[in-house]
């Protein structure tokens, strides 16, 4: 059963007016045209693309041109971009609005993978203030009236949080919201989010809105999460992994006077077999490949069927079927009136990972300050490949 929140407001990130106060979180390898369209089909709220590395964009990289391309049924058109580099990242916004490709930007703050960190990027960036501050405000004013916002997580590790500071520095730059995966990058996606953060961001931040994220497995938890914190709105990451109708059931729960959309409380087999196939389809139509829409609907499978009574042999069969033929002959062999199974398609999926002492540039934590060692390993930070 969810719990709708009497009054919760609708979502205004800048000039952009959300109808439900929902989030879809970037995802690399996940959060692309295929996936927002599918999981805009059953929700409302804002998707964003996946990372995109502003050098890769800057030098206009093949692939990365493709990934920032929206549907025309996409809107608005919401890209995150990762950088290190305050004139990259700067040029790569530009770029963004003067060829009309995004109605958002948001900023990766919060990435904890090694490779990342190591160089200083990700989140162990905003522990160098002047240089985060530098960042923002040079990726506000080059995105002019195109709303750009942030992501971070608490900071590297609980001796060493960066988002109380981070935050207000980013409000003082003009950002149009702030989102808080209140995890630090030591945790990676272990434990529980430590919500309280959220809290304290928005007693911090007065006059633009948080947007809390982290362990949102259902429209009750976005409830709770809202009421708890004061959070202005949610960011949904692994929850909607093979379960796209929960932005149905997160508009329904927080933003009550809509119409109600299509949900998947009570997802008979047959419910979740249909979104199975409009992903893998929507994924043939992004890829304009068949085989490799239908390779890459795989890491799906265990996601959408978890739960469900659908045996291990067809399971494997779906990761490797390469047509969306034999996707539908395997499809139409389960039962497809299997009721909802209840806390077994529930709880916890992707990522999860146990806790591990951040990746950092020698001495990068003896200085909040810039200093000529952090300088070089920073130069070297900058990826050179968007998505996952
Ligand atoms: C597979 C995967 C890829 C991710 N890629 C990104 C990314 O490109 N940019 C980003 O800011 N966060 C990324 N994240 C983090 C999520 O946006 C989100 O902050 C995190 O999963 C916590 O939210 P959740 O508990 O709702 O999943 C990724 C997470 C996962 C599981």
């Amino acid at each position: 059963m969810t719990t709708a929140l009497a009054s919760a407001p609708a979502l205004r990130i800048g000039p952009i007016e959300l109808d439900a106060p929902v989030v879809l979180a970037p995802m690399a390898g996940i959060t692309n045209t295929a996936f927002r369209r599918l999981c805009r089909e059953y929700g409302a709220g804002l998707y964003v693309s996946e990372m995109i590395t502003s050098r890769a964009l800057v030098e206009r990289n093949a692939t990365t041109m493709r990934l920032i391309q929206h549907h025309e049924s996409e809107t608005p058109r919401s890209i995150q971009l990762y950088g290190v580099d305050p004139t990259t990242i700067a040029e790569a916004v530009r770029i963004l609005v003067a060829e009309d490709r995004a109605d958002h930007i948001d900023l990766n703050f919060g990435c904890p993978v090694p490779k990342v960190t190591r160089k200083g990027g990700g989140a162990a960036l905003p522990w160098k203030l002047e240089l985060f501050g530098e960042i923002v405000r040079g990726a506000v004013r080059a995105a002019g009236d195109v709303p750009l916002t942030i992501k971070m997580r608490k900071g590297i590790d609980t001796d060493h949080l960066t988002y109380l500071d981070a935050g207000r520095i980013a409000e003082d730059a003009g950002v149009a919201a702030i989102a808080l995966h209140a995890r630090t990058a030591a945790e990676f996606y272990s434990g529980q989010a430590d919500w309280s953060a959220i809290t304290a961001l928005k007693s911090a931040v007065m006059s633009v809105p948080v947007l809390g994220n982290g362990d949102i497995w259902s429209a009750d938890d976005a409830v709770r999460m809202m009421a708890e914190t004061g959070c202005d709105g949610v960011v949904v990451g692994r929850g909607c992994l093979g379960r796209p109708w929960l932005f149905g059931d997160l508009a329904n729960a927080l933003a009550p006077d809509r119409t109600p959309t299509a949900q998947g409380v009570d997802a008979t087999l047959g419910f979740v077999a249909r979104a199975f196939r409009r992903h893998a389809e929507l994924l043939v139509d992004f890829f304009e490949d068949e085989g490799r829409g239908c390779r890459d609907i795989r890491k799906h499978v265990a996601w959408y069927f978890k739960g469900y009574p659908v045996g291990g042999e067809t399971r494997a069969q779906l990761a490797t079927a390469s047509t969306l033929a034999e996707i539908d002959e395997l499809l139409a062999t389960m039962e497809l009136d299997a009721p909802y199974p209840g806390a077994a398609a529930e709880g916890q999926r992707g990522r999860a990972g146990t806790p591990k002492r951040p990746a950092l540039p020698d001495g990068w934590l003896e200085s909040r300050e810039l200093g000529a060692e952090a300088s070089c390993a920073l130069a070297d930070a900058e990826l050179d490949h968007s998505g996952g």
